[in-house]
C-alpha cells in the first residue's frame, strides 16, 4: 500500500518541550499556539527520565497534564518515543548499551544518540517504553500519532560496540551461509584477507590509509541499515500492539538507512525535518548557487518515500550549536517561503522547529519561534499569517500531488559505495545537483526517485526523461528494467562510470557500460581522471548549432566508442582533450521507442542545459506564465478534480517579476491576477490557473 499521509487539510504545528519549562507558561504557550494557527504538537521524544525516572518505574504525570491541556486548547499531539537519549541510569547501568566509535572509543552519556542498535537489553528497554507509552495513552482524545525515535543515523551512522560486531556476524551468516561464500563476496583473496572462522569476521576497523576492503564497507552500510529498521520495528510493533488507530512514523533522512523499506514495513508515512538554511553553507560549484533552493532535492526524495509527508521539524530561526553549524537568521519572509517550499514538494503537515529557544543545553543558538525573551517578535508574526493562509488554503490543497514529468535516478547500494569510491561518489553529488539547479532553473519540476528492487519499468512509465548520472553498481536486473521502460517510449541519461560494477561492488570483466552497453550503443574505450593540474578537457556539440559550447566535461572522463550503426554522436572532446580530442563525448542511442543518452563526463549545470534543450525540457507551464530563473515552480494537482496549485517561491534577496498570460487566482491573497506580477524578495504566489 502507498505509504502517504492522508489528511483532510493541510496543517501547521509546533516541536515543544514542556520539560524545559516552568509549568506556569505552558497554558499561555498553547493558547498562543493556538492563536497563530498551529494546530498538533510534537512532544516527548527526549524525556526517557521523566517517563522512567528509574528502571521500571513509569511516570506520566507531567506530560498527561500536557496532554489535557494541549486538548483542552484544540491541539492534537503527536508522541516521539523517547529512545535518541536513553536516561543516565540505563547507560551507566547497562554500559553494553553505548555505541563504540571505528577506533573504539565509547560515546558516553551527555549528548544524544550515543546507543547501538543490537544490544539486546536496548531492544528490550526501548520497546517496553514505546508500548508502556502508547498502553497509557493510546486513547487519549490529545493524541494525534506517534514518531519513533528521533532522526535514526542522525549525528551518527556507523556502530562498532561489540553487540554490533555479534550482530554483524549472524547478519553475514544469513546473508552468505559458509565463510567460502563470504570470502568470495569479499574479495578476501586480495591482500590474504581471508577468513577460517567466523570470529575472526568484524566490521570495518581502523587501516592504514583509512581505506577498508570496498565490498566489506558495502556490506557494513547494509548492516546498519537493517539494524536500524530493525530496532524501528520493535518499537512500531510495541505501540501497535495497543494502538492500532493512530499513525505511527518517524522523521528524518540520513546515511546508511534504506528510508524506503523502512517506511514500506513498518510506518504509515514517513517524515522529514526540513533546515533549509543549511545548503546555503555547502559549496555549489558554479556562481549561481541554488542555496536554500536545493533543499527541495531533499524533499523530492521525500516525497519518493511517502509522496504526501509531514515535515516534522521545519526551520523556524537561525540554527546553531554551541560549538558548530552556524546559520545566518532567515531574513523575513524566509520562514515562510521556506513552509511553502515543504508544502509545494508535498508535506501536507508541517510543524515547525520549535516553539521557544532553549536557554540551556547544545541547541541555544538553535533558536525556535520565540525568543529566550519570549516577547513577540517577526517570526511570531511571519508564523501567524502562514497559519491564516493555512487556514484558508489547507482543505483544498491537501492530496494533490506533486506533478513532475522528469526524474533524477538513485540507488542506495550507488549512494553508500559512492562514500568510499572516489570516483563516483563525489561525481554523483556533482552531476545530481547539477542537473537539479539546470531543471529548477528551467521550472521543470523533477521528482528524485530511488531504483530498488522491487522497482518496475511501469513504475518509471510516468516521466518522459530519466537521469541516471552514475549507476557504477548496475545489475542485469536493473538494466532490464531501464530497457524495458526506454523500449517503451522514455529517455534516458547517464554519465561516465556507468555499469562496471556488481551489487558487491566487484568490477565486472566486460566493456563499460556493462548491462546497459547495448542500451546505449556504446562501449567505454578509454577513460582518464582528470588530475589537480589539469583543465577540464571541453566537448563540443556536433548538432544542434544552438548549442555553441564549449562546456567543461567534468572531472572525469568516459571515450566512448560507437557500437551500433544507429548511435548519433551529439558531442566529441574538443581540441584541449589532447590525445583523445575528436572522441564521442555524448551519444544518442534510439531504443524501442525511446532513446538512451550517454555522457562521457560528469555534469556541470551548462551541459544539462544544453542536454534538456536538445530533450526539448521545457516548464509544463510555458504558455501560461513566464517565470524568472531565480523563482521556483511547483505543481501540485489533485488527482481525481485535477484541480491544479502552481507555486511560485521567490528565493531570492531581489524582487522577481512574472508574466501571467492568462488570468489566475492567487489563493493566498484572493486577488486575481494578469500579465506583470513582481514578486517582492521572498514572496510566494499560490496560483490556480
Ligand atoms: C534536528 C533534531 C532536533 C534538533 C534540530 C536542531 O536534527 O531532530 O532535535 O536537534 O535538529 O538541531
Amino acid at each position: 500500500m502507498e505509504k502517504a499521509l492522508r489528511a483532510s487539510r493541510v496543517r501547521l504545528g509546533v516541536c515543544y518541550y514542556p520539560e524545559h519549562w516552568p509549568e506556569s507558561l505552558w497554558e499561555d504557550d498553547l493558547r498562543r499556539m493556538h492563536e497563530m494557527g498551529l494546530e498538533v504538537i510534537r512532544i516527548g521524544e527526549f524525556a526517557w527520565s521523566l517517563f522512567e525516572p528509574e528502571e521500571g518505574r513509569f511516570t506520566f504525570d507531567l506530560f498527561d497534564r500536557v496532554m489535557d491541556l494541549a486538548h483542552r486548547h484544540g491541539l492534537g499531539v503527536i508522541l516521539g518515543t523517547p529512545t535518541a537519549t536513553p536516561p543516565a541510569w540505563l547507560t551507566h547501568r547497562y554500559p553494553e548499551v553505548l555505541n563504540v566509535s571505528q577506533a573504539g572509543v565509547v560515546y558516553r552519556h551527555g549528548q544524544r544518540r550515543h546507543y547501538n542498535y543490537n544490544a539486546p537489553v536496548y531492544r528490550d528497554l526501548c520497546a517496553r517504553i514505546a508500548g508502556r507509552m502508547a498502553a497509557h495513552y493510546h486513547d487519549h482524545p490529545a493524541l494525534v500519532g506517534w514518531q519513533i525515535d528521533n532522526e535514526l543515523n542522525c549525528e551518527v551512522n556507523v556502530f562498532y560496540a561489540p553487540a554490533d560486531q555479534a550482530a554483524f556476524r549472524v547478519w553475514l551468516k544469513d546473508r552468505y551461509g559458509t565463510l567460502e561464500r563470504l570470502n568470495e563476496a569479499w574479495g578476501a583473496v586480495f591482500w590474504n584477507q581471508t577468513y577460517s572462522d567466523w570470529e575472526q569476521v568484524h566490521l570495518t576497523g581502523p587501516t592504514p590509509s583509512a581505506a577498508p576492503n570496498p565490498h566489506q564497507a558495502l556490506d557494513e552500510k547494509r548492516f546498519i541499515s537493517d539494524s536500524a529498521i530493525a530496532f524501528a520495528r520493535l518499537q512500531a510493533e510495541a505501540i501497535r500492539a495497543h494502538d492500532t488507530t493512530h499513525f505511527v512514523t518517524t522523521n528524518g533522512l540520513f546515511g546508511h538507512l534504506d528510508s524506503h523499506r523502512l517506511t514500506d514495513e513498518m510506518l504509515d508515512f514517513f517524515s522529514y525535518d526540513s533546515y533549509p538554511q543549511f545548503a546555503t553553507l555547502w559549496p555549489d560549484g558554479g556562481d549561481d548557487p541554488l542555496l536554500d533552493r536545493r533543499w527541495g532535492a531533499n524533499l523530492s526524495v521525500t516525497r519518493d518515500i511517502s509522496p504526501l509527508f509531514c515535515v516534522m521539524e521545519q526551520q523556524s530561526g537561525p540554527g546553531g550549536w554551541v560549538n558548530r553549524i552556524e546559520q545566518p537568521t532567515p531574513r523575513p519572509g524566509q520562514l515562510r517561503l521556506w513552509t511553502y517550499q515543504s508544502i509545494a514538494h508535498g508535506a501536507d503537515l508541517v510543524l515547525y522547529f520549535r516553539w521557544r529557544t532553549a536557554t540551556v543545553g547544545t541547541e541555544i543558538y538553535w533558536h525556535g519561534i520565540n525568543d529566550y525573551h519570549n516577547r513577540p517578535n517577526r517570526r511570531c508574526a511571519e508564523v501567524a499569517q502562514v497559519g491564516r493562509e493555512i487556514a484558508g488554503l489547507g482543505a483544498a490543497l491537501a492530496g494533490a500531488r506533486y506533478r513532475a514529468d522528469v526524474a533524477i535516478l538513485r540507488d542506495y547500494a550507488n549512494e553508500w559505495d559512492g562514500e568510499l569510491d572516489t570516483w563516483h561518489g563525489p561525481y554523483e553529488r556533482q552531476s545530481v545537483a547539477a542537473w537539479f539547479k539546470a531543471l529548477q532553473h528551467r521550472h521543470v519540476p523533477a521528482d528524485i526517485v530511488y531504483l530498488r528492487p522491487e522497482t518496475a519499468a511501469s513504475d518509471l512509465g510516468r516521466y518522459r526523461c530519466l537521469i541516471y548520472p552514475h549507476p557504477t553498481i548496475l545489475t542485469d536486473d536493473a538494466a532490464a528494467v531501464l530497457k524495458e521502460y526506454v523500449r517503451a517510449g522514455g529517455t534516458i541519461v547517464f554519465g561516465c562510470r556507468t555499469g562496471y560494477k556488481d551489487d558487491r561492488g566487484h568490477c565486472v570483466m566486460r566493456p563499460f557500460p556493462g548491462p546497459v552497453a547495448d542500451l546505449c550503443g556504446v562501449t567505454v574505450e578509454d577513460f582518464t581522471r582528470i588530475g589537480p593540474h589539469q583543465q577540464e578537457p571541453t566537448i563540443r556539440w556536433e548538432v544542434s548549432p544552438g548549442h555553441p559550447g564549449p562546456f567543461a566535461s567534468g572531472p572525469f572522463n568516459d571515450i566512448l566508442r560507437v557500437e551500433s550503426a544507429e548511435a548519433q554522436v551529439l558531442a566529441v572532446y574538443a581540441e584541449d582533450a589532447g590525445y583523445y580530442a575528436g572522441k564521442p563525448a555524448l551519444v544518442e542511442h534510439p531504443w524501442g521507442g525511446g532513446s538512451a543518452y550517454t555522457f562521457g563526463g560528469v555534469f556541470t549545470a551548462p551541459v544539462a542545459h544544453a542536454l534538456a534543450d536538445h530533450l526539448s525540457l521545457v516548464s509544463p507551464l510555458a504558455d501560461r506564465l513566464t517565470v524568472p530563473p531565480a523563482v521556483e515552480l511547483a505543481v501540485r494537482e489533485q488527482p481525481n478534480s485535477g484541480d491544479r496549485f502552481v507555486f511560485l517561491l521567490n528565493y531570492a534577496d531581489t524582487p522577481q517579476t512574472v508574466r501571467i498570460h492568462r488570468e489566475a487566482t492567487d489563493l493566498l491573497s484572493g486577488e486575481r491576477l494578469d500579465g506583470e506580477r513582481t514578486l517582492p524578495p521572498y514572496e510566494v504566489l499560490v496560483l490556480r490557473c
